[in-house]
């Protein structure tokens, strides 16, 4: 592939306007967004400005004024993105935070059998969580559905597990390591048919696959908003309960903003109406500020442009990688329908973790690249259609080829940094 051809493609682009709405660092390319994604200049402003003066002047003043709408007003944002009511929309906590409540309230309901299911392509936080409400409840073991490899689930085998021990299923729907991608609407009938309900984790799909929650039949949904919603380190998650499941459910974390009248200081808790008792303290306005801006850039670009520029310039990353990178050693290790895969692309190879940090270190005649590496060998490419270029790709490429002819990648320590 010739690096015009590359260029071309940039020039063509629909989308290209949008990556002037973030900040750039000088001479690297980031391939992390499906981790945190970058810095919305807009965020960089409204941060200021809450911190100057709304924080700053107004105090305490500022609740009234500003603060107590900001978790409604991001909701609906939100709500709009994923095709359901604003009623239906929660911010604030962190995913693990909400996964517990929402599966806590869910056992508890007696409304599906008091099983618990995932499966092995699912993040480790979710399962955590599971664990412990399992030592809770004292309920029976956790069934882990596992496939003969880490790139896909077999359906079939999910579908018969759901049959065999109905209860309550939680499942990422874009899986972090490969980015398979789940067939969402036939799970949750499914799941429906046999007593049983899906929780689904949209951390790694939202701001990147178009969800319809409420064509797809999904009740309950949660996830992070600092990936490629772009809300910023730590963003509040979000949670989606469907009005009907909503009424049936309690917050295990009774807080005053949950209760329907935290400013009358009442003795007892009454959970609010709705989703409004899925909230417990607090929330945290800056980070709610800071994440505005990045789900009203998504909601302007369209998710549908979005996705199909995600596609893309996927399909171009693997067709380079399959040319060029498999005869170095490589492999693939995510879906190549890309019905079945989210927005990052997972390569693996024995050095893997020199190699990331090989693209990391840049060199004099090539950028720094940032990537993410997950045990134990796989390196993650995150495609942000909002901000990646065609020309990132092709580079990418080019730098891999050269680490491995040049086999400097050998020179890096294999020893492990904190965060991956
Ligand atoms: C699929 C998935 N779920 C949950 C989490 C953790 O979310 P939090 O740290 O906000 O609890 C992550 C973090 O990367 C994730 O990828």
């Amino acid at each position: 592939m010739d690096i015009n051809q590359v260029k071309q493609e940039d020039e063509k682009d629909p989308l290209s306007k949008f990556r002037a709405y973030f900040f750039h660092p000088k001479n690297e390319l980031y391939f992390d967004g499906n981790s945190l994604g970058k810095l919305p200049l807009k965020a960089q402003k409204t941060l200021h400005e809450v911190i100057q003066n709304q924080w700053g002047e107004g105090l305490i003043r500022s609740w009234n004024r500003y603060w107590l709408d900001i978790p409604k007003k991001i909701g609906a944002k939100y709500a709009q993105l994923l095709g359901v009511e604003k009623e239906e929309i929660s911010i604030g906590e962190s995913t693990s935070v909400r996964l517990y409540q929402i599966l806590h309230a869910l056992i508890s309901s007696g409304l599906f059998p008091k099983h618990l299911t995932t499966d092995i392509l699912n993040f480790p936080t979710d399962l955590y969580v599971m664990e412990g409400l399992k030592k809770n409840f004292k309920i029976s073991p956790i069934t882990v559905v596992s496939y003969p490899n880490e790139i896909e689930a077999d359906i079939e085998k999910l579908k018969r597990t759901i049959k065999n021990h109905p209860g309550i299923i939680c499942l990422s729907l874009v899986s972090y390591k490969s980015a398979f991608l789940y067939p969402m609407r036939l799970l949750n009938r499914w799941a429906a048919k046999h007593s049983s309900i899906i929780v689904w984790d949209l951390s790694h799909a939202i701001g990147a696959v178009a969800i319809d929650l409420k064509k797809t039949e999904t009740k309950i949904a949660l996830g992070c908003t600092y990936k490629y919603m772009n809300g910023g380190p730590g963003a509040p998650a979000f949670l989606y309960v469907n009005k009907i499941t909503q009424t049936n459910l309690f917050n295990p974390i009774q807080g005053w903003f949950g209760h329907q009248r935290p400013f009358d200081f009442e003795k007892n808790y009454i959970p609010a109406q709705g989703i409004g008792r899925f909230a417990s303290g607090t929330p945290a306005i800056l980070s709610m500020a800071a994440m505005e801006a990045g789900v009203d850039i998504v909601l302007e670009a369209g998710i549908e442009s979005l996705r199909n520029k995600s596609v893309l310039q996927s399909e171009l990353l693997l067709k380079m990688a399959q040319e060029e990178l498999i005869p170095l050693g490589f492999l693939i290790e995510s879906p190549i329908e890309p019905e079945y895969r989210g927005s990052h692309v997972t390569l693996s190879h024995d050095g893997a973790w020199q190699i990331c940090q090989a693209l990391l270190a840049g060199s004099q005649s090539h950028p720094k690249i940032i990537l993410d590496f997950r045990p134990p060998n796989f390196i993650r490419f995150g495609i942000t259609p909002l901000y990646t270029q065609y020309r990132d790709l092709w580079t990418l490429v080019d730098t891999l080829k050269t680490i491995m002819n040049t086999k400097s990648y050998l020179n890096f320590s294999v020893e492990k940094t904190t965060v991956t």
